[in-house]
């Protein structure tokens, strides 16, 4: 499984980028407008910033509602760098500009999914990737990881090349769970990141050993 960071703070993809467990950016509207604000720069310098720091794509968001603004903002930003992938919310406006987009080979993620069918119907628009939102879901009490097995089992069954990124993650137990349904991405918050390296159990057991060891170390 692909693992994304979901953020757009440059510090934040510096450190995780430089573990070297990354495979590709996602950012949303919200995610960038907290990063201007933090560092004063415009939203298209930090993408760039962005997809120089990663080899994968960094999905960024299209603003516009109706289908040839989406498309214009979908190749503006597809101006910025060459592993850009735009990120189109999923509506009808959105379904005409992902098939206008795929036939000029400009990657796209749908996003905001929070149905199969949402998902089949951009698949066949020609979407690359799908973003089911798990924890909106779970949020207003749905099983937000039952979309995401229905689409593995869906693409998988028409051998659909488009990839299901499970998306707005809030525990280290979402990424277990898509790993073992078999989803092909997982975009992380940082702080989920450092909950998945850490473990109490792991802390104590350096103290203990580096403890022991001190008693015998020649002085
Ligand atoms: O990748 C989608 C994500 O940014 C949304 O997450 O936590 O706002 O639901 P959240």
């Amino acid at each position: 499984m692909k693992i994304f960071i979901d953020t757009a703070n440059l510090d934040e993809i510096g450190e995780i980028t430089s573990w070297g467990i990354i495979d590709g950016v996602t950012t949303n509207p919200t995610l960038l407008s907290r990063e201007v604000e933090r560092i004063g720069k415009n939203p298209e310098d930090i993408l760039k910033e962005i997809c120089n720091m990663v080899k994968g794509p960094v999905s960024a968001e299209v603003t516009s509602t109706d289908t040839s603004g989406i498309i214009d903002d979908g190749k503006k930003l597809r101006e910025l760098a060459e592993n850009i992938c735009i990120k189109v919310p999923i509506c009808k406006e959105g379904l005409l500009a992902i098939r206008k987009l795929r036939d000029e080979d400009i990657m796209t993620n749908t996003t905001l999914v929070f149905s199969a069918n949402q998902a089949l119907l951009a698949a066949k628009a020609g979407t690359n990737l799908v973003s089911p939102f798990i924890g909106r879901m779970d949020d207003v009490g749905n099983e937000g990881m039952e979309i995401v097995g229905q689409l593995v089992t869906i693409f998988d069954n028409y051998c659909m090349d488009t990839e299901v990124v499970v998306a707005s993650v809030r525990h280290p137990m979402h990424i277990i769970e898509a790993a073992i349904i078999g989803a092909d991405i997982c975009t992380v918050p940082y702080n989920v990141i450092l909950k998945m390296l850490n473990h109490p159990l792991t802390d104590v057991g350096i103290e203990r050993f580096l403890k022991d060891w001190g008693k015998i170390k020649p002085k």
